[in-house]
């Protein structure tokens, strides 16, 4: 059996009275499963009302939708990795597609980002994802691999081994299309391959999938070999349909 994660990505939805009903709602249903961790990356002004909320249950985790690469100083409007980690964060996504399209974030920020991750003790979810042109094009591999090699950059095999990669395709997030169970495993297949090299080490970097995950294709998704888990936005935001997703069982 695997380790499956299941990451909720709640972007820029429920305030914290929100989320701590979600967080109430949730934890009266979902007992501990040895098999999987479970991470929620709720706004930042938000994750004190999660924190709060978890309390001890350590199987549950939480990161950040968004880091800057700077560890502090006069970028108003912004959060270091320090400031994160200090508000109870483990994790943080970086390279999220809608910061990559949305906001214009480079392949050289992303990497930065990911260093600023490290410093502050906090371990970066790295996205990457090919646009609908760039797959009619045939050229996903090497999008996703020329953003998987810029995000990594650099770093040591320990470092790389301490990650976690996200595919993403942009054309399928929040889009209610979504990469075939088999699409994904290839994707994931390449990204395998090169993040081996990387930390020299057979697995270790856990390779989630998002883009439109839903109840009716989670399961077909986290039953395929090199999918480790899975990154939800819409489909994260209700307690109760939330738990039914993280409580599906391994193929
Ligand atoms: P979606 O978003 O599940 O709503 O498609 C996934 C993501 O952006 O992480």
């Amino acid at each position: 059996m695997k380790h499956l994660i299941f990451a909720g990505n709640w972007k820029m939805n429920h305030a914290p009275a929100d989320a701590a009903a979600f967080v109430r709602d949730f934890l009266a249903h979902y007992q501990r499963m040895k098999d999987r961790t479970i991470i929620l990356f709720p706004p930042a002004l938000t994750l004190p009302a999660v924190v709060h909320g978890l309390k001890e249950r350590n199987d549950i985790q939480i990161g950040v939708q968004n880091i800057h690469w700077e560890d502090k100083g006069a970028f108003t409007g912004e959060n270091s990795a320090a400031i994160a980690r200090g508000a109870g964060a483990k994790y943080a996504l970086v390279g999220h597609s809608e910061r990559r399209h949305l906001f214009g974030e480079t392949d050289a920020e992303t990497r930065k980002k990911v260093g600023a991750a490290f410093r502050a003790g906090l371990i970066p979810v790295l996205c990457v994802g090919e646009t609908l042109i760039q797959r009619e094009r045939g050229e996903t591999n090497d999008v996703v691999l020329r953003q998987l090699r810029a995000g990594i950059e650099g770093l040591d095999g320990q470092h790389v081994s301490q990650m976690v990669v996200a595919y993403e395709p942009v054309w399928a997030i929040g889009t209610g299309k979504n990469a075939t169970p088999t699409d994904a495993n290839d994707v994931h297949t390449v990204l395998r391959d090169t993040l081996r090299q990387a930390t020299e080490r057979v697995g270790g970097v856990p390779i989630l999938y998002g883009g439109s995950v839903s109840l009716a294709n989670v399961q077909a998704l986290v039953s395929q070999p090199e999918v480790d888990g899975v990154l939800v936005g819409g489909a994260s935001l209700d307690a109760g349909g939330w738990h039914s997703m993280v409580t599906t069982k391994q193929g």
